[in-house]
């Protein structure tokens, strides 16, 4: 179980820490040799790691500090930027938690509750209730760490209230509420000595054996370099964030969101728990994804068809704007579907209007909103509305973790947290701002659950296997960057061709037909890749290269998600069959686990979901 922080340990252990930092900091991440993106000893092969945490979001920082406080383990976080450009940074509106502090009448009960329903009943309710249970502490914890909350009059954090919740419980930095979580939980990483091995870009993790698996390491490239690297490790956590660039430029995430941890977890057996779930966030940037937090609308932002009519009072005569994602973004694609919107094509939306809004509130609140819809669409929203459309935003299927109390998955030493993973505790539809404080819970518990995990084990990996697959790599590398131009399409054109297909048959609304399209599609589109044409052969950031492997990534993340959406004949969430307009709770009250096959083929199979306290009921809002 998770240890708290309390106030007084933490300031003792941040003055400690400070001393230590002021002492010895001088180097880029690892504090020890330089100006060096990957600590020497482990360019030497002379390090063995406890806990190798693969990367830097919210989930892999705040699971490096839980294992980082076990004296004497080795804790390392891997990631293919710097340690403060991931994802995470990019959240905006809050993170959700009972404190107590802006609304009494707010109870941890309430947040269970209406996380239940905001995932239409697929969310694991045991889950659920441990979450919410801590989300209100995790908020305390990173007050002593330093976060810099927004706060009310008397001194304690403000909340808002984000979609789908009941009370305001989302407290929150302005509108970069992901952007103040990264540096405070980096700050800290550093004071406890974690080390960092930045611009590596992971390739596989390497485990020898058939039925008794064993975990040699990870395998990465130096980017800096070129240099292929295996990292020798007793247990490996995979933090590695979302896939919405499956969707490319209708996503809200960053381009580095490419499930590369998901896809080297079904690679050694861990299976992809729901992934047809995608979930698209109601209003990003129509011109190009880019989001426009909700908060926006959680501070009175209202949306407004080509009429100028308020339409969703139509969908959700209740919570109108403040419905949940997967509602909200439904009726958008519905107005602009039958021609109340403004635009064409993928760049085609309806309006979001600030202008109701008191421009110091704006200023106050919404600084980051207002800053990205003037640089990318040239709006000042102080003075006219700006257009907006769903955008994919995030993944509420992942990896299956198998025991939510420690983060483990079925493959033991392998450990997962964060959008990679699936707890589950947003089944169908992941509630605004239950993001940052999942991955505080559980990157929490599963920094605690793999540190406990090395505690008690011995490194029983090999380091000859480890190395034959750096070799392995280093071929794949040169026989793929000397391909001849004409041998195939460049990997932008089969990216091109992935989001078309993703898009358009699989977004938002989707029927047997173009699923079925979309299948089809998918497996030309694998095969091309087997011949792809990369182009650059140079060692030095060969960006070329990631691009390709992360394009492998997105096709086998596609299949899934796709493969995963045909099965589920129903409407639940931010799944919407066309054909199966409805909720189906005899048939598919049930998780999708997608296996990854030897032959890379995929075998699905079911599990039920975990219903404690709330029967399904009729979801409205
Ligand atoms: O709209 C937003 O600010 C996103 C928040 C979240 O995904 O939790």
């Amino acid at each position: 179980m998770a240890k708290e922080i309390s106030r007084r340990t933490f300031i003792r252990g941040t003055a400690a820490a400070g001393v230590v930092l002021a002492a010895g900091a001088s180097g880029c991440f690892s504090g020890k040799e330089g100006n060096k993106n990957v600590p020497g000893e482990v360019k030497r092969g002379n390090v063995t790691y406890d806990v190798l945490i693969i990367g830097s979001g919210g989930a892999g920082m705040r699971a490096a500090l839980a294992a980082s406080e076990v004296k004497g383990l080795k804790v390392a976080v891997m990631t293919k930027l710097v340690p403060t450009r991931s994802a995470s940074t990019m959240a905006q509106g809050g993170m959700n938690g009972v404190t107590g502090l802006t609304d009494p009448k707010d109870s941890v009960e309430s947040h269970f509750r209406d996380t239940v329903k905001g995932g239409d009943w697929l969310g694991d309710q045991d889950a659920i209730e441990y979450f919410a249970e801590r989300a209100g502490k995790n908020i305390f914890e990173m007050d002593y760490m330093g976060y810099p909350y927004n706060r009310q009059e008397d001194g304690h954090f403000h909340s808002r209230k984000m979609g789908g919740s009941s009370h305001p419980r989302a407290a929150y930095f302005e509108d970069r509420a992901g952007h103040a979580m990264v540096h405070t939980l980096f700050e800290q990483c550093l004071a406890q000595n974690v080390e960092f091995i930045s611009e590596c870009q992971m390739l596989e993790i390497s485990m020898s054996g058939e039925e008794d698996k064993k975990l040699n390491g990870v395998i990465a490239m130096d980017m800096r370099t070129g240099d292929i690297i295996g990292v020798p490790a007793k247990t490996v956590l995979i933090a590695t964030g979302g896939y919405g660039r499956v969707y490319w430029v209708r996503t809200s995430n960053p381009y580095s969101s490419t499930g590369d941890g998901i896809v080297a977890g079904m690679n050694i057996g861990v299976p992809f728990k729901d992934p047809e779930m995608v979930q698209f966030h109601p209003t990003g940037l129509a011109a190009n994804g880019v989001l426009l937090s909700e908060s926006s609308r959680a501070e009175g932002a209202l949306l407004k068809n080509k009429d100028g009519e308020r339409f969703m009072v139509k969908y959700a005569p209740e919570k109108k704007e403040l419905a949940t994602r997967d509602i909200v973004a439904r009726a958008i694609a519905t107005e602009i579907e039958q021609g109340r919107g403004v635009g064409e094509g993928i760049h085609a939306g309806v309006y979001l209007d600030f202008t109701v809004i008191p421009p110091e509130r704006i200023r106050e609140r919404l600084g980051q909103v207002a800053d990205l819809s003037r640089r990318f669409a040239g709006v000042d929203i102080t003075k006219e509305p700006v257009l907006i459309s769903p955008t994919c935003h995030y993944s509420m299927g992942g990896l299956e973790m198998a025991d939510f109390k420690t983060g483990a998955t079925r493959v033991p030493g392998i450990y997962t947290a964060g959008e990679c993973s699936c707890v589950s505790v947003h089944g169908a539809n992941r509630l605004g701002a239950n993001s940052l404080s999942e991955v505080l819970v559980f990157g929490h518990t599963a920094g605690d659950g793999a540190a406990a995990y090395a505690q008690e084990h011995e490194y029983a990996g090999s380091q000859d296997a480890l190395q034959a697959d750096c070799e392995k790599w280093s071929k794949n590398f040169d026989e793929v960057t000397s391909r001849g131009k004409n041998e195939g399409r460049t990997v932008p054109e089969i990216r091109d061709s992935l989001i078309n297909t993703m898009w358009f048959k699989a977004g938002v609304f989707r029927t047997e037909q173009q699923l079925r399209e979309a299948e089809q599609e998918l497996i030309a589109l694998r095969q091309e890749y087997g011949h792809c044409y990369v182009g650059d052969s140079s060692h030095v950031y060969n960006t070329a290269y990631e691009q390709y492997v992360e394009l492998g990534n997105l096709i086998q993340i596609a299949q899934a998600i796709v493969q995963g959406a045909i099965a589920r004949k129903e409407s639940r969430g931010g799944h919407s069959r066309r054909d199966f307009p409805q909720r189906d709770d005899q048939n598919f009250l049930k998780h999708t686990l997608i296996f990854k096959e030897k032959d890379g083929s995929y075998r699905a199979e079911y599990k039920d979901v975990v219903i404690t306290s709330y029967p399904p009921t009729e979801r409205k809002y």
